[in-house]
């Protein structure tokens, strides 16, 4: 039996300006229902992936399938009005002389006044601006505009949805709600998701797939628990979380490190490695007679440290140290409440199965 088509695919997908090559050789896979975040800095060429996928961008070689059909390379191209993919933009624009109802009927193409209607009532219930409906544009909020364009954008059904950054004007404490609303309804009606974002905790709310994009290249993707404890280098781990790093030496596949040795299979005698690990993977012990915990198989030995200060931040409490053998500044983060004074003599040990090692 044949796989079923991919809803969308791109392969190979480049495009350069100015002699700079902002998507480079990209490549990605949605099926039906599949929510796809890119995620990366600003510049890595995310909007323009999108743009070119839109079609309102060209793209220099590469091609797009949607549901297996070619619509663009660089030959053929099917127009962006002929595509039939959904659209939530940064730079959103509603209508301003169309009512919020006109505003978000407007992609409706068939269908009677009445079923219309209905729906355009359905969409702005779940975005929770119902009470709006016979409004214009001018008499709604930045945020409340933001959400009758998701509504917009999600009226028609489409096959495919493509966003970028559609929660970012929203508070905190509405976007969680928007977020998970929009993205049932995406859902029930198995639209294949492309969703550009920078925040890393959006990806992982919202992913099945994340694609990590940098310098126009993708460097990682999979499901968010893979590209969180399976980062590809340090740059991935930082793009998640605060990450502490230590600089060793291999010799007989060891690096050695006050924090004992750590494996480093496969790594050439001489070569400099990154021991990358995370603030919660660092175990705060107190000092005993001027001793620190004795050495264990998971954690390694135990490196005596200073307080330098203690942050309370909400769900957790975030040490800074400044280590003893080196100087060097750690950052360790601790559930709840946890507030050293600064001076306090500690030592630290670090979850050797939640360390990342990398060539320097
Ligand atoms: N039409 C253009 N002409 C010249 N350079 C462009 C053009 N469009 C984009 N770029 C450049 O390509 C790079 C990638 O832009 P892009 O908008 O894709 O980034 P992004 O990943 O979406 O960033 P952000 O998170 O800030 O939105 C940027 O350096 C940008 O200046
Ligand atoms: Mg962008």
């Amino acid at each position: 039996m044949s796989q079923p088509h991919p809803r969308l695919e791109i392969r190979n997908l480049r495009r350069s300006f100015d002699g700079r090559a902002v998507v480079d050789d990209v490549s990605l896979k949605i099926m039906p229902g599949q929510v796809t975040c890119l995620l990366g800095p600003s510049g890595c060429g995310k909007s323009t992936t999108l743009r070119m996928i839109a079609g309102v961008e060209m793209q220099d070689s590469g091609e797009i399938r949607v549901d297996g059909n070619l619509i663009c390379d660089t030959v053929f191209r099917v127009p962006p009005e002929r595509r039939e993919i959904g659209l939530m933009f940064q730079d959103f624009a509603l209508f301003p002389h169309l009512s919020v109802a006109d505003n978000v009927s407007f992609g409706l193409k068939s269908g009677t006044r009445a079923g219309k209607r209905e729906r355009v009532e359905e969409l702005l219930e779940r975005v929770d601006l119902l009470r709006f409906i016979d409004g214009y544009p001018h008499q709604l909020s930045g945020g409340e505009q933001q959400r009758v364009a998701l509504a917009r954008a999600l009226a028609p059904r489409p096959r495919i949805m493509l966003m970028d950054e559609p929660f970012s004007g929203l508070d905190n404490r509405l976007r969680d709600g928007i977020r998970d609303e929009t993205l049932t309804i995406l859902k029930e009606q198995d639209t294949a998701v492309l969703l550009v974002t920078h925040e890393p905790e959006e990806a992982m709310r919202m992913a099945d797939e994340i694609a990590l994009m940098r310098d126009g290249k993708i460097v990682q993707q999979g499901a968010p628990y893979n590209v969180y404890t399976r980062p590809v280098d340090r740059a991935a781990v930082a793009f998640f979380s605060d990450a502490n790093v230590l600089r060793a030496e291999v010799s007989g596949a060891l690096a050695q490190t006050p924090f004992g040795r750590f494996l480093a299979p496969g790594v050439p005698d001489g070569t400099a490695v990154s021991i990358v690990f995370r603030p919660q993977h660092v175990r705060i012990d107190f000092d005993r007679g001027g001793q620190g915990p004795k050495p264990t198989a998971s954690d390694g030995t135990a490196a005596r440290a200073i307080v330098q200060r203690a942050r309370f931040m909400g769900n957790e409490s975030l040490v800074e140290f400044v280590m003893d053998y080196d100087g060097s500044v750690l950052r360790a983060t601790v559930p709840n409440v946890f507030l050293p004074q600064p001076g306090t003599v500690m030592w630290l040990t670090i979850r050797r199965d939640r360390c990342f090692v990398f060539a320097a």
